[in-house]
């Protein structure tokens, strides 16, 4: 067992895998079936930092009455592991440090389960010198007045970055792709800051990844692209409440306002009132 995974170079989390299930194969030995791999497994970048993994049923594997799942491992950059009868998956993923995956079969039958051998397909790392990327990336969104999203984000040039070097920002949100066009230099003439008043981001679909791709390009080196997937919920910024009224009404002092912008309902909303005299100096929270 150990000189297969050897030969197979599959890696470690592999190979873990593999020996929880030995004792399972060899106590359902005596079933004279044999479980292949699929084939055709193929790793397809399909949109910005989102990858189709797909492959084919084995077409030798015996099929009789037993039923056939994949059992899909991610290894890179974020390991993950399911079962699935489908023959593809779709991951949402930054792709800049590569992606790899294990794939193998599983057969089962009364109760049993059998394992194919694993595959692994991966996927390099985008290419670019090092220390390039960006950092300190950082996104907001906004619901605007007229319910549209925007979107303001800020990073820093990578420590390896020449002077020369430009950066270019795009998001994808489900299929839609499109670059910056309003960006804000730093004193070297580098993109460091970009604006999008108006994006397809739907505020009310708070669970969808907002994607991030920044790749740039130098004459004195190959800049590395860099990726981010942003929650929607983790960088909406809570606008401010609407229509702050204040007035004294005999010796009171009455204010009111109301519920900010946003897509989330009255009872998530605490407001914090601050109270300042100008005369006294005196601060009231
Ligand atoms: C796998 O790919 C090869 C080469 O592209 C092709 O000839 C073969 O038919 C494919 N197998 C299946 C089961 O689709
Ligand atoms: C499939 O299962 C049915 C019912 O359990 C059984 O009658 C039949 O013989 C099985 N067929 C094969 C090929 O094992
Ligand atoms: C950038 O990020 C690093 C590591 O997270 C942090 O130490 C550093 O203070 C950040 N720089 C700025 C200017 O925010
Ligand atoms: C940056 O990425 C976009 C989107 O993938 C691509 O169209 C463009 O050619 C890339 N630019 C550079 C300089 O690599
Ligand atoms: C703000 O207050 C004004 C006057 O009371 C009112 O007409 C308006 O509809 C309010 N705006 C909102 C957004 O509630």
């Amino acid at each position: 067992m150990i000189c297969l995974c050897c030969s197979l170079l599959v890696t470690s989390c592999c190979f873990k895998q593999f020996t929880e299930h030995h004792a399972m194969e060899i106590f359902v030995f005596s079933l004279p079936v044999q479980v292949l791999p699929p084939v055709n497994f193929t790793l397809t970048v399909s949109a910005l930092a989102q990858v189709l993994l797909h492959w084919k049923p084995n077409p030798n594997q015996e099929q009789r009455n037993y039923t056939i799942r994949y059992d899909l491992k991610i290894l890179s950059p974020v390991p993950e592991e399911y079962d699935t009868k489908r023959t593809y998956s779709i991951q949402a993923v930054a792709l800049h440090n590569g992606f790899s995956a294990c794939l193998r079969t599983l057969l089962l039958h009364g109760g049993l389960q059998l394992s194919s051998e694993w595959l692994k397909e991966e996927l390099p790392p985008l290419p670019g010198a090092p220390e390039t990327s960006v950092t300190n990336l950082s996104c907001v969104t906004h619901l605007t007045t007229s319910s549209t999203v925007s979107l303001h984000c800020t990073w820093l040039p990578g420590q390896g970055a020449p002077e020369d070097t430009k950066y270019f920002l795009f998001y994808r949100y489900e299929m839609y792709t499109e670059e910056c066009q309003d960006y804000i230099q730093d004193k070297w003439d580098r993109n460091i800051e970009c604006r999008f008043s108006v994006t397809h981001i739907d505020a009310e679909e708070l669970d969808k990844p907002v994607v991030i791709h920044i790749n740039g390009s130098s004459k004195y080196a190959a800049i590395k692209p860099f990726q981010h997937l942003f929650n929607q919920n983790a960088i909406e910024k809570v606008n401010v409440p609407r229509n702050v009224s204040v007035f004294l009404e005999q010796n009171d002092l009455l204010a009111t306002w109301e519920k900010p912008i946003s897509p989330f309902p009255k009872e998530c909303f605490e407001y914090e009132f601050y109270l300042f005299n100008w005369k006294s100096g005196n601060k009231q929270v």
